[in-house]
């Protein structure tokens, strides 16, 4: 039985028919019966009702794992052999969304008025072209622009990724749980085209057909927000020509460790990049009027864009205040200052009261520059 088993070679199979009548030539080098393969997998605990066993080989579609294992192993192949099946199922179901050719467009807007991060642009191109597989950590804390470099470089990077882009917000630091890998799989693979009745319900399953699609594929997969390397191992493309982009408050070195993933920290803006968004927001020369002043907002803002912007907010709902009074505000009392009356969701004290007591030393020194 043995031999016959070796001489069956589910690689060659390249399509679900085909994968399917080899199935059928396994049963029959067996010498066993539908009904015998049956009870045989029932002995060794796996299910698989003669019925089911006879709808699936004369289907043409690929079976479910847990059948194909099952009747792998009632045909006497050992554990590599259900491997190799697997695996090669794995493939064609991968090869067939393929075909289907969904292409996701999941990027939110470009961020507004961007401003300045060219070394930064320019240092996440090197190190997808020698990261391997291409993945990147943008790492930094609440609100010094991981989540707008991430989607500037995506928006401007678009025609590389002509097979779609992937995005989620993994929920790392919102004061909800962070997301399971397994449900933000089955949200990945169905906008890749898989049939939600497709999507297999084993994690290492949905992994290995997430990778196996963005292998054939090139596709961007932006992972906004992430918490931990558990939580993104799964999420990482493999070989092939897809790529991801991770944002995190915290380093990951985990994923250095283990896949090799670079990191990018982000400092604050440069002051000269602080007076360009401050202009970009604020508008109508007024930065022009009082430099001075906009230089000392941006450092009273600790050239933090999440606060620039804010304070930037601030100057557009008081033109009356002029931005040297605006300043010495702020320099008091930052986080009263940047609160937005009305939306306090995006207000500093929202974005950081979260994450205070999660954050790293190092963090904590870019907060506390700013007095907060
Ligand atoms: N380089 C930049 N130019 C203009 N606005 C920026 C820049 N970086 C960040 N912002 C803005 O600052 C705010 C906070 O940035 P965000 O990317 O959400 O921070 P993070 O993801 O690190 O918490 C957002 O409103 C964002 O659009
Ligand atoms: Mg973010």
């Amino acid at each position: 039985m043995r031999q016959s088993l070796d001489g069956l070679d589910p690689s060659s199979a390249g399509s679900a028919p085909q994968l399917v009548a080899l199935l059928r030539e396994l049963r029959a080098a067996s010498g066993l019966s539908i009904r015998e393969v049956s009870r045989r997998a029932r002995d060794r605990g796996d299910g698989l009702p003669t019925s089911t066993l006879a709808a699936v080989l004369n289907r043409d579609a690929v079976p479910r794992a847990e059948v194909v294992a099952a009747l792998v192993r009632a045909c006497g192949g050992d554990e590599a052999a259900v491997e190799t099946w697997l695996a090669q199922c794995a493939r064609i179901s991968a090869a067939d969304v393929a075909d289907t050719g969904q292409v996701p467009r999941q990027l939110p807007g470009a961020p507004h008025a961007f401003t300045g991060r060219e070394r930064e642009l320019h240092l996440i191109d090197e190190h997808l072209q020698s990261a391997s597989p291409r993945s990147v950590v943008l790492a930094g804390p609440a609100g010094i622009g991981k989540t707008a470099l991430a989607l500037h470089w995506a928006h401007r990077s678009l025609d590389a990724f002509p097979d779609g882009q992937l995005y989620v917000d993994l929920r790392g630091f919102s004061g909800t749980d962070p997301l399971a890998p397994g449900p933000v799989l089955h949200r990945f693979l169905t906008a890749l085209g898989t049939g939600p009745e497709e999507v297999p319900a084993d994690g290492d399953e949905r992994a290995a057909m997430f990778r196996s699609l963005l292998g054939h594929r090139r596709v961007l997969v932006v992972l906004d927000n992430a918490r931990s390397p558990e939580q993104l191992r799964d999420l990482l493309p493999g070989t092939g020509g897809s790529t991801a982009l991770i944002t995190a408050r915290t380093d990951l070195f985990g994923l250095t460790a283990t896949h090799g993933v670079p990191h990018l920290r982000l400092a604050p803006l440069t002051r000269e990049e602080s007076m360009d968004l401050l202009d970009a927001m604020i508008g109508r020369g007024r930065v022009a009027t009082d430099p001075e002043a906009a230089r000392g907002l941006a450092a009273a803002c600790g050239d933090l864009p999440l606060a620039l912007r804010l304070a930037a907010c601030q100057t557009l709902a008081h033109p009356e205040q002029t931005i040297g009074e605006l300043r010495d505000r702020i320099a008091e009392a930052p986080l009263a200052n940047l609160d937005l009356p009305g939306d306090e969701a995006a207000g500093l004290r929202a974005c950081l009261d979260l994450t205070r007591d999660r954050l790293d030393a190092a963090d904590r020194d870019v907060l506390d520059a700013i007095g907060l």
